[in-house]
């Protein structure tokens, strides 16, 4: 028998091919890369407030040697109660890149079509390209909202999976009412509209979450939503998704890996639905921040886009890459856009209000420039 020889190993194409997901740099990577020990981490639109305290004790109880319940069950009833929909047709994931995954192994067949935005959150496509599918993008305006009679075109062409952040990740509106209304009347039953709700916490008072306006169709679709964010559960990786019929959320669950939510993240996910007092303080603040902080970036004259979410999308007039290094020399970590059209663009978090600070002294330096 010949030996095979490593290299002769076929890859799958449709993965072999991508580049890992560019997640951002970590604050250990950030502190040699600077020299500085105080580094504020405003790339991964983490909560930095922290969790509610109620976190913590439901962890202290935790038997490690037990596996964990796959099904979720307690988290799936609790989040059934608070958003009113059986419990039966939500499924928890490993955060909610775990459900974008399973909704992506759950309905996509090779040389289907996926569409979303661009730019939108790169899992959208990366997941659709593993399994096989293409991607559609349909470009943002350029006044930095959505384009609903592109998007409405685009719907026409019946793709298999339309997947959309609202509010936008990276650019930060939300649908309004009439922008939902206009996409749900233009969906076929061709083609599951996932709304990827990561930042619905963040998003005004009217801003509708989809959910409601969704339950009134007969259209096929999963609302994403996370404790990565708001709650700041980020690091236990916990999300979940509502799907519209039972159907859905049985492919969903047949797509997961079984045991990939570990039993620290619903318990911590449980305590912190118990609290949701904690949550909603920590979101107002960071509501008056992201309103303080935009306001300054605005008068030092960079362009940012209008946001419903905890970070900014800002044309700071350099290219981004040269602009990442300049925060990071200066201990901050930003994110910084490539896509064409937006290579002067950065992503901020909204952090607390001294890491702000430290944000808007050193953007006041490139506007200098
Ligand atoms: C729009 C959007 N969807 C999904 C996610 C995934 O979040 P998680 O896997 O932490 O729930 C993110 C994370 O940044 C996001 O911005």
């Amino acid at each position: 028998m010949t030996k095979l020889l490593r290299e002769e190993i076929p890859l799958n194409p449709h993965v072999a091919g991508l580049p890992p997901y560019s997640a951002g740099l970590n604050i250990a990577a950030a502190q040699k890369h600077s020299g500085l020990r105080e580094i504020a981490a405003l790339a991964s639109n983490e909560n930095p407030d922290g969790c509610s305290p109620k976190v913590a004790a439901a962890l202290a109880g935790l038997n490690p040697a037990r596996y964990c319940d796959p099904a979720c069950t307690t988290l799936r009833a609790a989040l059934g109660d608070k958003l009113g929909v059986p419990a039966e047709r939500i499924v928890v994931g490993n955060g909610s890149d775990g459900m974008i995954a399973a909704v992506c192994r759950a309905i996509l067949r090779p040389y289907a079509t996926v569409a979303t935005l661009c730019p939108d959150f790169g899992l959208h496509e990366i997941e659709a390209l593993e399994n096989g599918a293409r991607a559609e993008k349909v470009a943002m305006r350029a006044d930095l909202d959505f384009d609903i009679p592109a998007i409405v075109a685009m719907l026409a062409r019946k793709p298999a999976i339309f997947f959309l952040s609202s509010p936008s990740n990276p650019v930060g509106p939300a649908l309004d009412r009439d922008g939902l209304q206009r996409i749900l009347s233009a969906v076929t039953p061709q083609t599951l509209l996932v709304l990827d709700g990561a930042y619905f916490e963040f998003t005004d008072d009217d801003t509708p979450g989809g959910l409601d306006a969704l339950a009134q169709t007969d259209l096929s679709w999963v609302v994403l939503r996370t404790f990565s964010k708001a709650y700041g559960l980020a690091g236990l990786r916990v999300g979940y998704a509502v799907t519209s019929d039972l159907r859905l959320a049985r492919a969903m669950t047949a797509a997961k890996i079984p045991f990939n939510v570990n039993a620290a993240a619903p318990a911590a996910a449980l305590a912190a639905l118990e609290d949701e007092a904690w949550m909603r303080a920590s979101v107002a603040a960071l509501k008056q921040e992201r309103q303080r902080v935009s306001r300054i970036v605005a008068a030092l004259g960079f362009r940012v886009a209008g946001s419903q979410t905890n970070f900014l999308f800002i044309d700071v007039g350099w290219d981004s890459r040269a602009a990442l290094d300049h925060f990071l020399s200066k201990g901050i970590i930003i994110k910084p856009w490539k896509e064409a059209g937006y290579e002067t663009f950065i992503r901020v978090t909204i952090g607390s209000a001294s890491e702000n600070d430290r944000f808007l002294e050193a953007l006041r330096v490139l506007a200098k420039e």
